[in-house]
């Protein structure tokens, strides 16, 4: 609730407010139905690039295009009301420089209405992330394991184990630094999740890093049970969307097959009754 007691959406200061408190809720959405779904429930969505996946069949998120993120970020805005818009900025389309990143992200935000725009990467990002913020868009950063780099991390494994929890350690104090207002943490150890939980001074949003982030985030399609190629670790199927759809369809072609679908109550009489 604002000041005048009406509701709005969410921003980016909204979610670095909940640092500490009470857990930040997120979940991905693609689509405008799916987003009305998700929204009242949740304090951030993600236009994921993990749409390239799940709804367009790519082997990885590499192929996805600043096109593609742009139409789901326009279906997904028309859902929201009252969460924070999050939208991935798809891979190449920020790497190069801090102005090539500025020109895309201007173009996220502006065709789609998101409040925000995410990227993979710590240290690396930083000042890419500190330009954009020191241009009027808010970013969330990403580190740990970042599908983007998939080819060069060597595959989706687990990141920071042992000695390498100090690289990822630097990652997050750089991306809060540099002004980013959260960050996701994927598939990282659950101790070192905590231990950058308690050092930044940003809100850490965890998949694969245990309980004790500020928040937690899921491919909406994975906790539904709607995408059943693989199952990551870290998902936990709130439902089996897949299968109820599956039996709904195998229905549906028994009933034409035998004719007892459309009935009489699906069909249009030849006479209107007076
Ligand atoms: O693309 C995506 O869905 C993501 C989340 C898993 C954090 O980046
Ligand atoms: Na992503």
């Amino acid at each position: 609730m604002s000041a005048t007691g009406t509701t709005r959406q969410k921003m980016p200061a909204d979610i670095l407010a909940m640092k500490g408190g009470a857990p930040i809720v997120c979940l991905t959405a693609y689509t405008t139905p799916i987003a009305k779904l998700v929204d009242p429930h949740c304090d951030l969505v993600l236009v994921g690039d993990s749409v390239g996946m799940v709804l367009h069949g790519l082997p990885s998120t590499l192929g996805v295009t600043m096109e593609m993120m742009i139409l789901h970020g326009q279906a997904v805005a028309r859902g929201l009301s009252n969460a924070l818009m999050v939208i991935d900025m798809p891979f190449g389309s920020y790497e190069e420089s801090p102005a090539q990143a500025f020109r895309n992200a201007a173009r996220l935000m502006g065709e789609t209405g998101a409040g925000a725009v995410k990227l993979e990467g710590g240290v690396h990002m930083a000042e890419t992330i500190a330009f954009l913020v020191a241009r009027g868009i808010p970013v969330m950063a990403h580190i740990g394991l970042t599908p983007q780099s998939v080819n060069t991390l060597g595959g989706y494994k687990v990141q920071g184990r042992g000695e390498d929890g100090a690289r990822l350690m630097a990652d997050a104090q750089a991306v809060a630094e540099a002004g980013a207002f959260a960050v996701v943490l994927e598939k990282v150890p659950q101790g070192l999740a905590d231990r950058i939980t308690a050092e930044v001074g940003i809100p850490t949003v965890g998949i694969g890093a245990g309980a004790g982030c500020d928040g937690q985030v899921l491919v909406v399609d994975d906790m539904l049970g709607l995408f059943t190629d693989f199952k990551p670790k870290f998902v936990k199927r709130f439902g089996e969307l897949g299968r109820a759809a599956e039996a709904a369809v195998a229905d549906y072609a028994a009933e034409v097959r035998e004719r007892s679908f459309p009935a009489t109550e699906h069909s249009f009489a030849d006479e209107v009754k007076k």
